[in-house]
């Protein structure tokens, strides 16, 4: 069974569409890399599935149910979590 499926997941900020109908399959186990340029939607997307943003389109699966994931808290209730790939510390001066 997939662990987390995102279906045709669309996410606008006004005019802009930042995520236009993304698919997305993880299987248990799995690790992928999510690869874009800059802009191409790759944080907005996992922002959605960490509930931080709220789709406009689109249904987010995990472990066979679709689920609605209004915060992080919801996101760690279903073993969900999320870093991210900027770590400010390490910007840090010492
Ligand atoms: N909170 C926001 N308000 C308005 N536009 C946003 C917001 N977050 C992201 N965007 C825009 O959505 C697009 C995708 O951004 P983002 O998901 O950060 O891309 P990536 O992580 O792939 O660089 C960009 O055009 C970005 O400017
Ligand atoms: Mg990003």
């Amino acid at each position: 069974m997939l662990a987390v499926q995102m279906r045709g997941i669309t996410k606008r900020f006004g005019p802009l569409v930042a995520n236009d109908h993304i698919d997305f399959e993880l299987e248990q186990g799995e690790v992928h890399a999510l690869l874009g340029e800059n802009g191409a939607g790759k944080t907005t997307l996992m922002r959605i599935l960490y509930g931080l943003y709220h789709a406009d389109e689109g249904e987010i699966v995990v472990n066979g149910d679709p689920v609605h994931i209004s915060s992080p808290k919801d996101a760690i209730a279903k073993r969900i979590g999320w870093f991210r790939s900027i770590l400010p510390w390490f910007n840090r001066s010492p």
